[in-house]
C-alpha cells in the first residue's frame, strides 16, 4: 500500500504544492474559501453586513473585516477585491465611517455612487448582497485630520463627501474645538449624501458649520466662487481639504491660491487619475513581461497595468491612481512616461508604478 502511495503522481503533486511553494496561501485559499471565506489568507476578508440607500444613485455598504485587518485613519482609502463573472476586480474607495466605529463594533462603511459605465460600482449596486465576503486591502492615503487642532475648511462635491464624513464624525467624537466649515456642492438637494448625519452633526457639534449648495436649483448655477469663500470666517488661517470632481478641485485650488493660501495648507484627494497632456506620437511600444515570458504590443496612452491585464496577467495593484504604490515593480529596460506628470523615466533599471506608466518604445518589466 505504501509503495502505491509513494508512486502516486497525485501524492507527489500534493507534496510539491505543500512544501515547495513560495506562497502557501495561494494553495490553501481556494480550499479555505469553500469551508469559510473569512479564513482566506491572501487578502483580508470582509463580510457585507448591511446595505442601505443614501440617494437615488448612492449606497452605503457596511463591512465587517476579519479581526486581523489593521484599521485606518479618518480620510484614508482602501482597495477592495470582488469576483465578477469569475474575474477578480480591484477598486479603491474612501472609507466613509469613523475609525471610532470600527474600534467599537468592528464595522466600516463604503459609500459608493453609481458611475456611468462603471463595471464594479454598478455591479455592487445591482448584485452585491449581505453575507457576501469581499477582499479588503490595507488602508492608505495622507488625507488626514490636522493634529494639533487647526481651523479647517472642507470643499466637497458630490460623492467626494465620503472621506470628509469619516473625518467629521471622528472630529465630533474627539472634541475638536477649532472651527470647521464644510462647503458641500451637489446638483440638487436630493443628491446630498448622508444628509441626516450631516444635519445631526451641526446639532451636536458647535464648532461645525455646514453649507450645502445645490448648483442646479438656482436660476444661475451656483459654482464655487469668491462669494462662497467670503462666507468662511478666518479663511486665511484655515487648513483646506478638497475632495470632488476635478473641475471643482481645480477651481477651489485656484481661488484659494489667489487668496494667499499656500500650497502646503491645501490637501486634495482625487477620484480619478488627473492625466497630464502627453505627446501621443512618442507613446506605445513592445512590452516584454520577463517572468511570464510574454511579449505584447501597446498603443497610445495605455498604462502597463492595463496592458498586463489585457494579456491575462494579474499584477498586484490597489488604487489604480498612483497613490498606494501597491503596483510598484521593476522595469529592467526601456523608457516609460508617467501619465500623471508627463515625465519620462530613464532608460535603465528602476522601480515604476504600473498603473501610471505608459511605455514609450520597447520596455521590459519584471513580472
Ligand atoms: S495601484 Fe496604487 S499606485 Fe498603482
Amino acid at each position: 500500500m505504501i509503495s502505491v502511495l509513494e508512486n502516486s503522481p497525485t501524492l507527489h503533486w500534493l507534496g510539491r504544492q505543500l512544501f515547495n511553494r513560495d506562497d502557501p496561501a495561494a494553495f490553501f485559499d481556494p480550499l479555505l474559501e469553500r469551508i469559510n471565506p473569512m479564513w482566506v489568507q491572501q487578502y483580508t476578508p470582509a463580510m457585507v453586513t448591511a446595505i442601505y440607500n443614501e440617494t437615488a444613485d448612492t449606497k452605503t455598504f457596511v463591512l465587517a473585516p476579519a479581526k486581523r485587518w489593521l484599521g485606518f485613519e479618518a480620510g484614508q482609502h482602501v482597495s477592495i477585491g470582488i469576483d465578477i463573472d469569475g474575474i477578480r476586480r480591484n477598486r479603491t474607495f474612501s472609507l466613509s465611517s469613523s475609525p471610532i466605529r470600527w474600534r467599537t463594533d468592528g464595522t466600516v462603511t463604503l459609500t459608493i455612487k453609481r458611475l456611468p459605465g462603471g463595471l464594479v460600482t454598478n455591479w455592487m449596486h445591482d448584485h452585491l448582497e449581505t453575507d457576501t465576503v469581499i477582499g479588503l486591502g490595507d488602508a492608505f492615503g495622507d488625507f488626514r485630520i490636522p493634529s494639533p487642532q487647526e481651523p479647517v475648511l472642507y470643499i466637497a462635491g458630490g460623492s467626494g463627501i465620503t472621506p470628509v464624513l469619516s473625518q467629521l464624525e471622528t472630529m465630533a467624537a474627539s472634541d475638536y474645538r477649532a472651527p470647521v466649515t464644510l462647503l458641500y456642492f451637489v446638483r440638487t438637494q436630493a443628491d446630498v449624501i448622508a444628509a441626516e448625519k450631516l444635519h445631526a452633526l451641526t446639532g451636536r457639534w458647535s464648532a461645525f458649520t455646514l453649507k450645502v449648495y445645490a448648483t442646479s436649483e438656482t436660476e444661475t448655477p451656483q459654482f464655487l466662487s469668491d462669494q462662497h469663500l467670503d462666507e468662511v470666517p478666518g479663511l486665511a488661517g484655515r487648513r483646506c481639504y478638497l475632495c470632488g470632481p476635478k473641475g471643482l478641485m481645480d477651481l477651489a485650488n485656484d481661488l484659494l491660491y489667489r487668496r494667499g493660501i499656500s500650497e502646503d495648507r491645501i490637501h486634495s484627494t482625487f477620484f480619478s487619475v488627473p492625466a497630464a497632456n502627453l505627446d501621443s506620437g512618442t507613446l506605445g511600444g513592445a512590452v516584454h513581461f520577463e517572468r511570464s515570458n510574454l511579449d505584447v504590443s501597446s498603443e497610445g496612452d495605455a498604462v502597463l497595468l492595463e496592458i498586463a491585464e489585457a494579456a491575462k496577467l494579474s499584477p498586484r495593484h490597489g488604487c489604480r491612481m498612483g497613490i498606494c504604490h501597491q503596483c510598484s515593480c521593476r522595469k529592467t529596460s526601456g523608457t516609460v512616461v508617467n501619465r500623471l506628470t508627463g515625465k519620462a523615466s530613464g532608460p535603465g533599471e528602476e522601480t515604476i508604478q504600473l498603473c501610471v506608466s505608459v511605455p514609450s518604445g520597447p520596455v521590459s518589466i519584471d513580472i
